[in-house]
C-alpha cells in the first residue's frame, strides 16, 4: 500500500532556506510524511519519493501518517487517541485541504486540515517555517462539536518520519546541580521514551529537548542531526519509535500520564509547538540555526541588550538588613555591573522568610530587615548607581503562610492525603483563574509601586505532589491547565511590561523550555557554578539556547581562580553572586577590567555563530568560538578540564566560522595583573584559511589554565 506516489496525490511542501518537510496526500485522502531532508531543487520531483523510504511492507500504509491517530488500523505509537462523546475509542484523520500562507518577513504558515469522516472532530496541522534560520515549529490544533465532551487520551504536538540507516540519540539528564548531562544511545526497534511528570520544575530530571543524528554518531560539523524541542514547561513526552521498517518516528508533546483532557465541544484545543531543525553540519549547525531563531523570533530582545547583574543570595543567605544590602550596592557599583539583585529572603512577616521553610505567598516586606520598604532600597540602589532587581517566586506557598491560612483551597493537594513537600513548600493551583491573578497581582503591584525596577527573577523550587485542584472540574486537565494559566499570566505580564528583563530560574535549570522563555530574556542553567562543571552545563544548554539568554554567575563554588570563574561566565550573560569586599585588590582589579573588556566583546558573544571547537569530554581543554556575522571579529574561549600531568592544549586547535580570504590578528583578553601573554607579543597576522587549516595553539596547560582570545580582521 502507498509506496509510490500517484499522479493525483497532493504533494504539501513545507520548506527553509535548506530544509525540506513533504507531505504526501493520496486519494484517500491520508496524509503522509515523504521527505524530511535537504529541499531538492526542483519542487515536482518530491513527487518521486517513494513512501516509506520504499523498505518493504506497511500493513497499514500509514507508518508515516503526518499525525497518526490509534483507534482504527494504526498499529504503532500514536499522535492522537481519543474517547469520542458516544464513548467509541476511535479516530480516522483524512485531509480536507491546506493552506499556505506568508506572515511575516521570512515566516511561512502552513496549515493542514484533517477531519473524521464519522464525526465533527477536526485536528488543523500547523508549521511554521522559518526560512533564512531553517527552523520549523509545528503544533496542533483539535476541536470537535459532538454533543458532549470528548476525551483526548494523547495529543501530540508532532510526527516526524525519517529513514535512516542508524540512529544515534543525545538526551539529557541529571538532577539538581548536576544539569544536562548528555548521553548518545543509539535507537533499536521499538520505543524509547523521554519525558517529564514532575507538573512544575518539570526539566529536573530531563529537558525536553534532544539530537537525532542519522547513520552515524553525531559530529560537531558533519553529518545529519535532527535537533528537537518541546515549547513546554510542564510534563512532556518525547517518542521515538523505530518502525518495522527500520525507519525513525518521532512524536513529542504533553504527557499523556494522568492527563486525558476533556474537551468540550466547540472549544479548540492547541498543542505546545515542537520546534526542530535538520542540519546536515552536524550538532554545530543545528544548534546555530535554534540560536538565530531564538534571539530574532522567540527570547524576549533577543538581539538586544542584557545587564550586567550582583546577585546577594550566596553573599547572604536570608540573612540581610537595610545596611548590609547597601554596602553591597556600593561593591557592585565598584566591581561596575548595571544592576544589584535582591534574591530570596526579603518577605514575610507573621512567618518571617529566615529560611526556607516559611513565607512564600507573603509577598509584603519584612518589617524588621526592611523596615523602609523595597522602594527605599530600589532608590538607595539608583543613588549608589546601579538599577535594582527582585526575586520572586510566585507559583509557590509555603505551609506556613498567611496565604496557605488564608486560601487553602488554592493549593495543590489532596483532600484525603498527608501533605508532601518539595523544598518545604506546595504548589498554588494556577489552573483556578483567582490564583493565576493573585499572581499577576504580586507582580503587577510590585512594579507599579516601583516602577523603576530593573529585573525579575522568577523561581520555581517545587515540583506538583498530590496533584489535585479544590476547584477545576475534571482532576486529568490539571497537569496542562497549570501550564495554560502560568502561560495566561505571563503573558499579561509580558503585554503591560513588554521590556523588563526577566530570569527564568527552577532551582537551577528545572525549566528551561522555549515555551517559558517566549516570556524570559534569559534562564538559570544551574545553582552550580562551579566553573569547572559549568564548562559542561553550559556546553550542552548550548546545542539548543543562545549564550545571550544563559546567565552565567561568578561565585565561590569550586576551586578555579577568578580568571577562570570570569572567563567561562563570559561565554553568556555575565553576573556576579560573591562578596565584593572578599576579593583581594589584583582580584578586583582583573574583574573590574573584564567587565570593561565584556563590555567591548559582549555582541561577538552574544549574537556571533558559536562553533564548538573541542569537547571536553573528549580533550583536555574545551575550546569554543564565537564569529560576529560578518566574520570580522571573533572571541575563542579554551579552558583546561582534566589536570593530569601534561595535560593542555599540545597541538594547535583548527577554528571554525571565519572568512578564509581574510587576515587576523590575535589577541588575550582577560590576561591577570602581573601575568604576561606571550600571544600579545606576537605581532604575526594569519589568514582564516590557515587558522581553520593548520590552528593556533591557544597555550593552555596547568600554569595557563583559561585563554580568552580575540581574533580581529586585520583590513
Ligand atoms: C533556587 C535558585 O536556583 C537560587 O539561585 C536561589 O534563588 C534560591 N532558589 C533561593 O531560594
Amino acid at each position: 500500500m502507498g509506496s509510490q506516489a500517484a499522479p493525483d496525490d497532493v504533494h504539501i511542501t513545507i520548506e527553509t532556506q535548506q530544509t525540506a518537510l513533504v507531505i504526501r496526500v493520496d486519494k484517500e485522502k491520508i496524509a503522509t510524511i515523504v521527505h524530511l531532508g535537504p529541499k531538492l531543487r526542483n519542487t515536482a520531483e518530491y513527487a518521486a519519493i517513494p513512501a516509506n523510504g520504499k523498505r518493504g511492507e506497511d500493513y497499514t500504509g500509514i507508518y508515516n501518517s503526518a499525525y497518526t491517530s490509534a483507534g482504527s488500523r494504526n498499529l504503532l505509537e500514536p499522535a492522537i487517541q481519543v474517547t469520542h462523546a458516544d464513548g467509541n475509542p476511535s479516530l480516522d484523520l483524512k485531509y480536507v485541504r491546506h493552506e499556505t500562507q506568508s506572515i511575516a518577513d521570512g515566516v511561512v504558515l502552513t496549515k493542514v486540515y484533517l477531519k473524521d469522516p464519522q464525526y465533527p472532530f477536526e485536528v488543523t496541522l500547523f508549521y511554521k517555517a522559518y526560512q533564512k534560520e531553517d527552523v520549523i515549529e509545528q503544533w496542533s490544533s483539535i476541536r470537535h462539536t459532538e454533543k458532549k465532551p470528548v476525551v483526548l487520551q494523547k495529543y501530540a504536538s508532532a510526527n516526524l518520519y525519517i529513514p535512516a540507516q542508524n540512529y544515534y540519540l543525545t538526551h539529557f539528564h541529571g538532577d539538581w546541580a548536576n544539569e544536562m548531562n548528555p548521553s548518545e544511545v543509539p535507537l533499536t526497534e521499538g520505543i524509547k521514551i523521554l519525558d517529564s511528570k514532575l507538573g512544575t520544575r518539570a526539566d529536573l530530571f530531563q529537558p525536553p529537548s534532544f539530537l537525532v543524528s542519522l547513520n552515524q554518531p553525531a559530529d560537531e560539523d558533519r553529518g545529519e542531526v535532527i535537533a528537537g524541542t518541546l515549547s513546554w514547561s510542564g510534563n512532556f513526552q518525547l517518542a521515538f519509535e523505530v518502525d518495522p521498517l527500520h525507519n525513525l518516528r518521532i512524536i513529542p508533546g504533553i504527557n499523556p500520564y494522568a492527563s486525558a483532557y476533556t474537551l468540550a465541544p466547540g472549544v479548540e484545543f492547541t498543542t505546545p509547538a515542537f520546534l526542530f531543525t535538520y542540519s546536515n553540519k552536524g550538532k554545530g549547525g543545528a544548534s546555530r540555526s535554534f540560536h538565530r531563531w531564538a534571539r530574532k523570533h522567540r527570547i524576549p530582545q533577543g538581539e538586544g541588550n542584557r545587564l550586567t547583574l550582583l546577585n546577594n543570595w550566596e553573599a547572604t543567605y536570608f540573612d540581610f538588613n537595610e545596611e548590609k544590602l547597601g554596602a553591597l550596592f556600593k561593591d557592585g557599583k565598584k566591581l561596575g555591573v548595571d544592576l544589584f539583585l535582591l534574591d530570596d529572603g526579603w518577605f514575610g512577616n507573621k512567618y518571617p522568610r529566615n529560611n526556607d521553610k516559611t513565607g512564600l505567598g507573603d509577598w509584603q516586606e519584612n518589617v524588621k530587615k526592611l523596615p523602609h520598604g523595597l522602594g527605599y532600597l530600589v532608590k538607595e540602589a539608583e543613588s549608589a548607581g546601579i538599577k535594582f532587581g527582585i526575586w520572586l517566586e510566585p507559583e509557590m506557598v509555603s505551609p506556613k503562610s498567611e496565604l496557605y491560612e488564608k486560601h487553602p483551597d488554592w493549593v495543590i493537594k489532596l483532600p484525603n492525603r498527608s501533605e508532601y513537600y518539595f523544598r518545604n513548600q506546595l504548589v498554588l493551583d494556577l489552573s483556578n483563574p483567582k490564583v493565576q491573578d493573585f499572581v499577576y497581582g504580586i507582580v503587577n503591584d510590585l512594579l507599579t509601586k516601583n516602577p523603576t525596577l530593573g529585573y525579575i527573577k522568577w523561581d520555581c523550587n517545587a515540583v506538583i505532589y498530590n496533584a489535585y485542584s479544590a476547584t477545576i472540574q475534571n482532576q486529568s486537565n490539571l497537569y496542562v491547565d497549570y501550564v495554560q494559566g502560568l502561560y495566561k499570566v505571563l503573558e499579561r505580564l509580558r503585554t503591560k511590561y513588554p521590556t523588563l528583563p526577566m530570569m527564568l530560574c527552577s532551582g537551577g535549570g528545572g525549566r528551561v523550555d522555549y515555551g517559558a522563555l517566549k516570556y524570559f530574556t534569559e534562564y538559570w542553567p544551574s545553582d552550580n557554578t562551579d566553573a569547572l562543571e559549568r564548562v559542561f552545563i553550559q556546553w550542552n544548554y548550548s546545542y539548543f539556547f543562545p549564550s545571550i539568554a544563559s546567565c552565567n554567575h561568578i561565585t565561590d563554588w569550586g576551586k578555579q581562580p577568578i580568571k577562570f570563574r570570569t572567563d567561562v561566565a563570559m561565554m553568556g550573560k555575565i553576573g556576579y553572586d560573591i562578596v565584593v569586599s572578599k576579593l583581594t585588590e589584583p582580584e578586583l582589579q582583573f574583574s573590574q577590567q573584564a567587565l570593561k573588556t565584556y563590555e567591548n566583546i559582549k555582541n561577538v558573544i552574544w549574537k556571533g555563530d558559536l562553533f564548538r571547537l573541542a569537547s571536553p569530554y573528549t580533550n583536555d581543554v574545551a575550546s569554543a568560538i564565537y564569529v560576529s556575522e560578518s566574520q570580522d571579529r571573533a572571541v575563542w574561549f579554551t579552558f583546561l578540564v582534566k589536570n593530569r600531568y601534561k595535560a593542555g592544549s599540545t597541538a594547535p586547535i583548527k577554528l571554525n566560522g571565519l572568512d578564509p580570504a581574510k587576515n587576523y590578528r590575535i589577541q588575550e583578553l582577560n590576561v591577570y595583573p602581573g601575568a604576561s601573554s606571550a600571544i600579545n607579543k606576537n605581532t604575526a597576522t594569519y589568514s582564516g584559511n590557515y587558522l581553520m587549516t593548520i590552528g593556533f595553539d591557544p597555550q593552555v596547560d596547568t600554569r595557563r589554565t583559561s585563554v580568552v582570545l580575540e581574533i580581529t580582521d586585520v583590513k
